[in-house]
């Protein structure tokens, strides 16, 4: 038994004292400061397991984070340095150790989760209770993808959004990691009808993924129509609130995760911006909200997963190697799906 692995009240014997990890210890474009290093495989406290990662989703966070950008965040991202020095904050891989006080996971269990960075690396460490059992019928890869934007997806929809069944759905920006689970998750907790909003070469993977009407925003304006919707899920937040405001049906509700960016303030106006209107206006919007992990969540996603209503859009598989291009690429806020890193 190695180094590590003795801090364990369970471990593989396999579990070597170092790892390889995408790294990077300064803000800046992902090309030119991440880079692979060998670091130490982490240790686990008593309530907390040691994953062996099979892949890594990519979030917006983890651009946020590697970039310091907007600057309006840096007192959560670091100040100066950045606080995470290893991005990927989903994963899905094989329990190889527990701690002493861990009775919910065993070595050899297949789990997914959302960690606080540190999931673009062969092995994560994290409080036992942020993992799940892995659906049988997903890969490792699918099931990476299933922490923050499913998340996001379903505690906007469910909690912010008070969504409710027979109600119609708008999901702007309906094709990328959030996107693609907001449409399956309205449609999951019982919408009747699904508006995707999305460019051209997403059309057909809207479509496919269950909406009822899908609005290519390049050929058409889905503002300019008479259409009133119960919520809308703003993904982009590229419409003026007063228009967003015109498209609810009486009582309906805007919620927004995200809006365009900018290198020092953007999105922060509009978030303050989106409570003061709805204040003022009619229909509930409950101001930007930020998703928070949850174990009863990604169970209850897990459990959709397993029944056929929640199936993981895969954009593309990138290496350690080639985690760069993959945060960059998510920087360009066009994806199609979920991306993933995997070791
Ligand atoms: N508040 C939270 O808790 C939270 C959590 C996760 C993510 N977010 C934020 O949510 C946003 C989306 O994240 P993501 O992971 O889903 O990103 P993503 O995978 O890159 O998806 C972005 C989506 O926006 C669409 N889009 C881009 N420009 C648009 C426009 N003008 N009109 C309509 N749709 C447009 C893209 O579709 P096309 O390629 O077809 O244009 C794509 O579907 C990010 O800004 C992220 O920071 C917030």
């Amino acid at each position: 038994m190695t180094e590590t692995a003795r801090t364990h009240a369970e471990a593989a014997p396999r579990v070597p004292t170092t790892m390889r990890a995408t790294t990077y210890d300064r803000y800046g474009k992902p090309e030119d400061v991440l880079r692979v290093t060998e670091v130490p495989v982490p240790a686990t406290g008593p309530g907390a397991v040691l994953v062996e990662v099979r892949s890594a989703s990519v979030n917006a966070l983890d651009w946020h984070f590697t970039t310091g950008l907007p600057m309006f965040a840096r007192p959560a991202l670091g100040l100066r340095r950045p606080h995470r020095t290893i991005p990927g904050a989903d994963v899905a891989g094989v329990v190889v150790a527990v701690g002493t006080d861990v009775t919910r996971h065993r070595v050899g269990d297949e789990v997914f989760g959302e960690v606080s960075g540190g999931g673009f690396a062969e092995y994560v460490a994290a409080p036992a209770d942020w993992m799940v059992a892995k659906p049988a019928n997903l890969g490792f890869e699918e099931a990476s993808t299933m922490g923050v934007a499913a998340e996001t997806a379903l505690q906007g929809l469910r909690d912010w959004g008070r969504l409710e069944e027979g109600q119609r759905v708008l999901v702007n920006g309906a094709s990328g990691g959030v996107g693609t689970y907001a449409v399956q998750l309205a449609k999951a907790l019982g919408a009747a009808h699904v508006t995707a909003v999305c460019s051209t070469h997403n059309v057909e993977t809207a479509a496919r993924i269950g909406a009822d009407r899908v609005v290519d925003y390049t050929r058409e304006d889905a503002t300019a129509t008479r259409e009133r919707y119960d919520l809308i899920f703003d993904n982009a937040g590229v419409w003026p609130l007063r228009t967003c405001g015109r498209m609810l049906a009486e009582g309906g509700s805007y919620v927004m995760v995200s809006s365009p960016k900018s290198r020092w303030l953007h999105p922060l106006p509009r978030m303050v911006a989106n409570p003061l209107y709805f204040m003022l206006a009619s229909g509930h919007g409950p101001g930007f909200k930020v998703a928070a992990r949850n174990t009863a969540d990604l169970e209850l996603l897990a459990g959709l997963a397993t029944r056929g209503l929640l199936k993981p859009v895969m954009d593309r598989r990138f290496t350690l190697d080639e985690a760069p291009e993959a945060v960059r690429l998510q920087g360009e806020f066009h994806a199609r799906g979920k991306s993933v890193v995997v070791p």
